[in-house]
């Protein structure tokens, strides 16, 4: 137990003031009663509601009153060392005499060597104070810590229920693989949801899982856990995206192999508006099964003004701890562009996603999609940063086709009786989008005029549109020949 360890060592130098913010109180004090042997003094306990009461010996007598004052004073005058836990003690430190009193015993004036602890939630030191604390942190529990968790929560529940928990091994190992980052508490509070919905432990449980983690985790709602993930049999094209990213696969899940490979960290999606740079996105989280989670730079601007790298090094810890899972960040041209009057605080935001990029051990794979190159920052495109740059460039015309298929099956129609390759023929030069808005414009016109869809209806929709591509050909051209000669194409 290292964190007890770390403990012992700090009640052996008789640090003056510790602060443990947790709301796990009854950790604190189990931590406690364990540190303490070694540091050869007697362990209090004060309460507002029980005032002060000795720990360390069976012994129930409170001592004094509960008024804080009263109990600094008692302290400030007690001979022997010792050491005091003061449980929800943050009110009492915006008074002046109770404040005063805490310097004293702290600097040791006229006092014995004692540790004051102060325990709670949120413990906010007034500057005068805070110099003087040494903070610490509760170990989190680890594999074996969980794994006793999950067994004790199956037997709880066989007790009550007079039947055992129907466990899948290969499913508990990922759960208890899966709450690592958890304190006990949390770890505890949604292994007994996952098998108390149904008496067992599964496969299913997995996403439950996730999604439970997650709403502990992302407490500033900087991160979107999408919940609809897609296949890449539902993009059209990116042929050579898809290879990159089923031969990557395994190594970025850890599986064993035959030699040793890097995991990969991440891509950059570079294109033309509507070619499906945000799907394939999604269908990299759906392709490696991992749960996808979109990072909102923008509201990272401007929710939390002045604070805007602390909640991104938060944000990016919760995604560790959710690993392995695809981070998302749509669109970074946006987030990271805003030129002028920021206080160079973009720069900073990108020096920091830079830095984690590439230090981060978890498994999370960074998937950033952007469509104007000329706002980027060109240290994101510097080589090495990403595994890879692809470009997803408009869909040639056997990919048309493909999207047209595509596009027809999701709304439930028979692909079989259209002419694809004419319907390929006459969308030239339309995005993956614009073709999907063919099939619903379709639709529409078909409806109106009380007939199946058929091609003759898309190919007359797209006789009527000007694509994107062609009303903004200059724009397009640009970004090809600049995608030319700085990036792999994805198709
Ligand atoms: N390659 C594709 N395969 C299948 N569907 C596609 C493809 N490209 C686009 N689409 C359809 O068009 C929709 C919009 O595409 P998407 O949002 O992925 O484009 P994008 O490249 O992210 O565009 P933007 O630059 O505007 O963000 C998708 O949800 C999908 O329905
Ligand atoms: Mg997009």
């Amino acid at each position: 137990m290292g964190a007890n360890q770390d403990l012992a060592t700090l009640l052996r130098a008789r640090t003056p003031l510790l602060v443990v913010e947790t709301a796990e109180e009854g950790r604190v004090i189990e931590s406690f009663r364990h540190a303490i042997a070694q540091s050869l003094r007697p362990l209090y306990q004060w309460s507002i509601t029980d005032g002060l009461r000795r720990l360390d010996l069976d012994d129930d007598e409170a001592e004094g009153l509960p008024d804080a004052t009263l109990t600094l004073t008692a302290i400030k005058q007690r001979r022997e060392p010792a050491v005091f836990l003061l449980l929800d003690f943050q009110p009492y430190l915006r008074y002046t005499m109770t404040l005063r009193l805490l310097r004293e015993i702290v600097l040791r004036q006229d006092s014995a060597e004692h540790t004051l602890v102060l325990v709670g939630a949120r413990i906010e030191l007034p500057d005068d104070l805070a110099p003087m604390a040494t903070r610490f942190e509760l170990a989190l529990p680890d594999a074996e810590a969980l794994a006793k968790i999950v067994r004790e929560e199956a037997f709880n529940y066989s007790r009550e229920h007079g039947k055992r928990v129907e466990v899948d091994a290969d499913s508990a190992r990922a759960v208890v693989r899966n709450l690592r980052g958890l304190t006990v508490a949390d770890a505890r509070r949604i292994v007994r949801k996952l098998i108390y919905a149904d008496g067992a432990l599964g496969p299913g449980d997995l996403p439950e899982l996730a999604k439970a983690k997650f709403a502990l985790l992302d407490r500033e709602n900087l991160l979107h856990f999408e919940y609809e993930t897609a296949r890449f049999t539902d993009v059209a094209g990116l042929a050579r995206l898809k290879r990159w990213i089923a031969q990557r696969e395994p190594a970025f899940l850890g599986r064993r192999m035959p030699v040793k490979l890097d995991p990969p960290k991440g891509i950059l999606l570079l294109g033309v508006q509507g070619c499906g740079k945000s799907l394939a996105a999604k269908a990299v989280a759906g392709g490696f099964g991992v749960p996808l989670l979109r990072l909102d730079i923008g509201a990272l601007y401007n929710k939390y003004h002045g604070e805007t790298e602390r909640n991104l090094r938060g944000a990016l810890k919760s995604a560790e701890l959710l690993a392995p899972c695809v981070l998302w960040l749509d669109e970074i041209e946006k987030a990271l562009a805003t030129a002028g009057n920021d206080d160079g605080v973009s720069r900073r935001v990108l020096g920091f996603l830079l830095t984690w990029m590439a230090e981060r051990k978890a498994p999370v794979f960074l998937v950033a999609t952007a469509n104007d190159v000329q706002a980027l920052p060109p240290e994101l495109l510097r080589k090495g940063r990403f595994d890879e740059i692809f470009f997803v460039d408009l869909p040639d015309e056997a990919t048309r086709a493909e999207l047209a298929r595509i596009h027809l099956a999701k709304r439930e129609l028979d692909p079989a009786p259209f002419d694809l390759a004419a319907i390929a023929a006459a969308s030239e030069g339309f995005s993956g989008a614009e073709i999907e808005q063919l099939v619903v414009a379709g639709l529409y016109a078909a409806a109106a005029s009380r007939r199946a869809l058929d091609t003759a209806h898309l190919i007359d929709e797209a006789h009527a549109t000007r694509p994107l591509s062609v009303i903004m050909a200059d724009r397009v051209e640009a970004l090809r020949a600049w995608a030319r000669e700085r990036t792999v194409p994805a198709d």
